[in-house]
């Protein structure tokens, strides 16, 4: 037998009200509920980073979350970083850095680097790689990507 459970959460700043399988992962709920592909999924045991989200305010890893975590919590997923001004200077040093690799690592690279963004807006380079730790890439490599962060904290300092 099905067993649900009634969830109210907010999604990139609107509020939703869902029904859902309380075996449901939180990952998948995004995706193929609610529609939101930018998260996407890698490696579904929380080593990757791909499936990087923000609940109430703290990067956490949507793979390793039921959906029905999200009660009465405030949720951001990558989409909702097109409506945060905060962004803007990481996704225009994203692409001038050249650091916008494949389309798996990104969109958690991105969440993570918004996060050190705004929680240490002077990191340098070491406390970037630190904050990073759990982002991986398996084919380019890092470089670029950091580089964009430190380009994008106070400014490009
Ligand atoms: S898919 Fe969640 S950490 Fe890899
Ligand atoms: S995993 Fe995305 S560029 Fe390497």
């Amino acid at each position: 037998m099905l067993l649900t459970h009634d969830i109210e959460f907010t999604l990139n700043g609107v509020t939703k009200k869902l029904t859902i399988d309380v075996t449901m992962n939180a990952l998948d709920m995004l995706r193929d509920v609610v529609g939101l592909t930018g998260t996407k999924y890698g490696c579904g045991e929380g080593e990757c980073g791909a499936c990087t989200i923000r609940v109430d305010g703290e990067t956490r890893n949507s793979c390793l979350m039921f959906a029905v975590d999200f009660d009465g919590r405030d949720i951001v997923t990558i989409e909702g970083l097109a409506a945060d001004p905060k962004a803007d200077a990481l996704r225009e040093s994203f692409v001038e850095h050249g650091a916008v690799q494949c389309g798996f690592c990104t969109p958690g690279m991105v969440m993570q680097a918004s996060h050190i963004l705004d929680t240490h807006p002077d990191a340098d380079a070491a406390t970037i790689k630190r904050g990073l730790e759990g982002n991986l890439c398996r084919c380019t490599g890092y470089k670029k990507i950091v580089d964009a962060v430190e380009s994008a904290c106070c400014g490009g300092r």
